[in-house]
């Protein structure tokens, strides 16, 4: 059995006694009393060493003598983050395109700031989610117009579509076949429902036989013989669904009587080299292109 222990001592009284109700003397222990005195030596050398009393000196408030304030906090932050960037950036200006895409660290830094100039430069017309718009190219899909190697896109970036502006731009027009009287409006009916038999699998008839024939003479040289395309001469593909101005009868008919030709500005003045890089790199990260060949 376990004794209770006892403790039989009387507490000791601090001599008051009012009522004969008396006054323990039962002082707060040692810890606590340790504690609040090192907090209030604390507080003191905070409210000297940090920003603090308010209404005192030239600030309006006192200031600290360690100078500190959230500006001058957030100024340190920047700088440091500028320092990590400057690193990034002096590789991106050093390396080739292809081994920025090799290096994930980078790659991945081409392309977050590639994106934020593609939304200054580039989404006026391509859109802000790179999607594109009527005889503007979608970048998200794997149909290219010029190519999707780096160099091409590089080239287009660089020199632009059409703009005349600049010598080394990329042309190749589409004539109007309809305006130009290169077709009569019977002949370019014709050519549209071959054109429909290339892209749609529809059925062949008299009409599609003879817009075959008109195919073979006037188009195919840029278009290819099934349609394919040429990417030297920017002709799209016919052979397949995505359109750069629409597929239905009525645009097809609007394109070969009127032709297209879109423009797109060649920023070689508007860009550094090194921005171009970037974009290079964030364009091809939209369709996820897997090859880094250089040709
Ligand atoms: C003034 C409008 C305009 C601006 C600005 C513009 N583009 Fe384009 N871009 C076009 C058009 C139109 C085409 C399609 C050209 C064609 O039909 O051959 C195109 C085509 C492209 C292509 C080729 C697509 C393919 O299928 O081969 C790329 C790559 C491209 N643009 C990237 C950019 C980038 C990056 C920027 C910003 C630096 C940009 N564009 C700014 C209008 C524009
Ligand atoms: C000299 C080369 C050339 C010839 C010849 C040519 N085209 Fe084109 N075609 C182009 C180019 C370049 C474009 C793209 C224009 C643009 O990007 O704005 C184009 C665009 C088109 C488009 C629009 C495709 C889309 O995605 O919306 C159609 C349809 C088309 N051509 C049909 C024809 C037909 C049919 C003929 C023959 C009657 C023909 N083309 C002859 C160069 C040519």
């Amino acid at each position: 059995m376990v004794k209770k222990k006892q403790d039989n001592k009387q507490p000791e009284t601090m001599g008051h006694e009012w009522d004969g109700i008396k006054e323990y003397n039962n002082p707060i222990p040692l810890w606590w009393k340790t504690t609040f005195i090192a907090c209030i030596v604390y507080s003191v050398g905070y409210m000297i060493y940090y920003p603090s009393i308010p209404f005192a000196g030239k600030d309006g408030f006192f200031a600290g003598i360690a100078g500190w304030s959230q500006f001058k906090e957030l100024k340190d932050e920047i700088a440091t983050g500028k320092e990590q960037t400057k690193n990034l950036d002096e590789k991106i200006s050093k390396l080739t395109i292809e081994q920025i895409e090799t290096d994930p660290e980078l790659k991945e830094y081409a392309i977050a700031t590639g994106k934020s100039r593609f939304a200054v430069n580039c989404s006026q017309c391509h859109g802000l989610g790179a999607n594109g718009n009527k005889g503007v190219a979608n970048l998200l899909d794997d149909e290219w117009i010029w190519g999707s190697d780096i160099q091409n896109i590089k080239y287009t970036i660089t020199n632009g579509v059409r703009d005349y502006t600049n010598d080394d731009t990329r042309s190749g027009e589409m004539a109007a076949y309809g305006l130009d009287e290169i077709l009569d409006k019977k002949e370019i009916k014709d050519v549209v429902r071959y054109v429909q038999v290339l892209a749609y699998n529809a059925s062949e008839n008299a009409s599609s036989d003879r817009g075959k024939v008109i195919y073979e003479e006037n188009c195919a040289v840029c278009h290819a013989d099934a349609g394919e395309g040429n990417q030297e001469l920017g002709a799209p593909a016919l052979n397949n669904q995505v359109w750069l101005y629409g597929g239905d009868r009525k645009t097809l008919i609007e394109t070969i009587t009127e032709g297209r030709s879109a423009k797109m500005t060649s920023f070689k003045e508007l860009l550094t080299e090194d921005d171009i890089k970037r974009l290079v790199v964030y364009v091809r990260s939209l369709s996820d292109i897997e090859e880094t060949s250089t040709n």
